[in-house]
């Protein structure tokens, strides 16, 4: 049933393009537009949505943070991420005009759960982005967005993050098309970039054998840091996750822009820091900003892992390993750069003797509070 790989986790990580496409499948109707005949949210409903508040735990907390980009971007409604945990205990502003979306791979996280039936409560649409058909949470929330990737296995979620991903983009598209903030070429522009990503992610996935041995020669070591800005950010955040729950190492998510704040001290002589840079197109300030961060943690001795596009110059003199992944426009970015953290995470759990379907202390799904 693994399907001839030696864990569940990668044969899911290998899964990802398909489980990629087969969330686009049937959502996009020949001319372009987007068809989420699921969102059974009236679009007078929609269009009169002032807030989207995102609920999630975990790997799904970061779909969530980097769906905040895209929906706020593309729809200019403004848009809060909280951690389920923390969001019902303190009496969050919500009424008729705000949508959650509560994101969830087992619709089963109690903590989820727990914030939509609040939400629910104070009259707030719910939106669910589910991987499991018929599970609690998409049965007690409005509507739901299945994403499918398939039965995920390992407990830590890879492929049922991509397909977060695809559901929020596609769900921030749908509410720009609604609201007619997005005009039909530019959700195509999109659409085209995303039916893209499926092999993109292939791509990724035929290039990882530098990452893997990379991943071995640092078995050794007791920390990791990750850096990323903008979208990259919460791709930094979900590297670390995987590494501290896979690994057991220390690992750490920052945002590029803090290190100066506070998380410069902690570089010394061959650290590994991981850095993921977005696209030297588009936003090129932050591509900017990015270098000059690594250049900084690299004069203080850091050992620069950069995960950057390919045909991008300028990042190479300061990386001590280089993970090239394809060109993608700056918001999609994430769908590739977190597939090399995914195989670094799991090759240094196996190389540290570590169990990598079945971490310590972690069960799949979270069904305590
Ligand atoms: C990390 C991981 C967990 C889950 C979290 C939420 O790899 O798997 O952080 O993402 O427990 O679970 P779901 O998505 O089932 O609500």
């Amino acid at each position: 049933e693994k399907g001839g790989y030696d864990y569940f986790m990668l044969k899911e990580i290998a899964e990802q393009p398909k489980a990629v496409s087969d969330t686009l499948l049937g959502r996009i109707d020949g001319s372009g537009s987007l068809t989420l005949d699921e969102v059974r949210i009236p679009p007078g409903v929609l269009r009169e949505v002032d807030k989207v508040v995102i609920v999630a735990c975990g790997t799904a907390f970061h779909a969530g943070l980097i769906a905040k980009y895209a929906i706020e971007h593309w729809t200019r409604i403004p848009c809060e991420v909280e951690l389920a945990s923390e969001f019902r205990y303190r009496d969050p502003i919500l009424d008729q005009r705000t949508l959650v979306v509560a994101i969830s791979q087992s619709g089963e996280t109690m903590d989820t759960l727990m914030a939509l039936r609040h939400a629910r409560e104070q009259g707030a649409k719910v939106l669910a982005i589910c991987n499991t058909n018929g599970s609690t949470i998409p049965r007690e929330s409005d509507a739901v967005l299945y994403t499918h990737a398939g039965p995920e296995v390992a407990v830590a979620s890879t492929k049922a993050f991509l397909t977060q991903l695809v559901a929020c983009y596609l769900v921030a598209l749908y509410l720009g098309q609604v609201r007619g903030t997005k005009f039909g070429d530019e959700i195509r522009d999109v659409v085209r970039d995303l039916s893209g990503v499926s092999d993109a992610v292939g791509r990724v996935l035929e290039t990882m054998e530098p990452v893997r041995e990379l991943a071995r020669s640092l078995a050794h070591k007791d920390t990791v840091l990750f850096l990323g800005r903008h979208v990259g950010y919460p791709v930094a955040l979900e590297g670390a996750l995987k590494l501290k729950e896979l690994a057991y190492m220390h690992a750490e998510g920052f945002a590029a822009g803090e290190l100066k704040h506070g998380p410069i001290a902690l570089i010394e002589e061959d650290l590994p820091v991981v850095v993921v840079v977005p696209s030297p197109r588009g936003r090129s300030v932050l591509h900017d900003k990015i270098v000059s961060n690594i250049q900084e943690i690299r004069a203080r001795g850091a050992r620069t892992i950069v995960i950057a596009e390919e045909n991008d110059e300028a990042v190479a003199p300061y990386a001590d390993h280089l993970i090239r992944v394809p060109a993608t426009p700056t918001l999609l970015q994430p769908l590739v750069a977190t597939v090399p953290l995914q195989v670094f995470a799991c090759e240094l759990a196996t190389a540290r003797g570590n169990e990598v379907d079945q971490p310590r202390n972690l069960a799949k799904s979270v069904t305590v509070e």
